[in-house]
């Protein structure tokens, strides 16, 4: 038995994160939602009013690129490790529509790029690890054993997330998270550093019509057949 890494990648909203848990929880590996890690930048910058409604002062942050320290802490309860920044849990502070909004600019920058790639690959050294991401499959582990890119239609997505942000209590319309994907979307796989590509060695998983259990089954699979090898 040997442990492997599984890079998991694709657009936004496509419920990447939810499969990436739960396929970690059963091979009983490490999850690291990569994600979190760009919207703690985010985060910080909005915090010290580096970007904001037509401004991103972006040498600002790369200069302070090194007061940020992004840890993960699992927590029983949840069943997963959720995200810190210097100490304060953001898990619920990431995931508003304010972020969303302004992390992809945030993720274009190369200076952030390279300091979070580098956790990442640390994190992942020991393997039995199973990552989200744009990019894990193509520039974090473009060694990884198995590398999944998961899509869904725009629409599939933004209902989605829309859901789920209603969830939880924000107010909001169906066409702003739809804006907001799209928009994601489009800066996330024109940017200059590490687009969002799917790798050649990418297995495609198109899930508008898949269930969850299905498409874990699939996965849980592949990922112990490599395993058993
Ligand atoms: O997975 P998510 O929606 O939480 O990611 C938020 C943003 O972070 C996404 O729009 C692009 C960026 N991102 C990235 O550039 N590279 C990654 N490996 C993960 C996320």
């Amino acid at each position: 038995m040997s442990k492997i890494v599984i890079a998991i990648d694709g657009f936004s909203s496509t419920g990447k994160s939810t499969i990436a848990k739960q396929l970690a929880k059963q091979l009983n590996y490490i999850y690291v939602d990569t994600g979190a890690m760009y919207r703690a930048v985010t985060y910080f910058a909005l915090e010290q009013q580096y970007i904001g409604e037509g401004f991103f002062k972006e040498e600002a942050l790369i200069q302070n690129l090194d007061s940020i320290h992004i840890t993960f802490k699992f927590n029983p309860d949840l069943g997963f490790a959720e995200v810190y920044l210097n100490g304060e849990n953001i898990e619920a502070a990431i995931r508003t529509l304010e972020v969303s909004k302004y992390v992809s600019p945030v993720a274009t920058l190369s200076e952030v790029r390279r300091k979070l790639v580098e956790q990442q690959q640390l994190m992942g050294k020991d393997k039995g690890i199973v990552m989200d991401g744009r990019d894990i499959g193509t520039v974090v582990f473009p060694e990884a054993e198995l590398k999944i890119f998961m899509t869904a239609s725009a629409e599939t997505r933004a209902t989605r997330r829309y859901q789920e942000l209603l969830g939880r209590g924000h107010q909001l319309s169906y066409e702003e998270v739809l804006e907001n994907v799209t928009t994601r979307d489009h800066i996330d796989s024109t940017r200059e550093d590490s687009p969002l590509v799917k790798a050649e060695d990418a297995v495609e998983i198109d899930n508008s019509d898949l269930s969850i259990e299905t498409q874990l089954d699939r996965l849980v699979f592949m990922a112990k057949t490599l395993i058993e090898e």
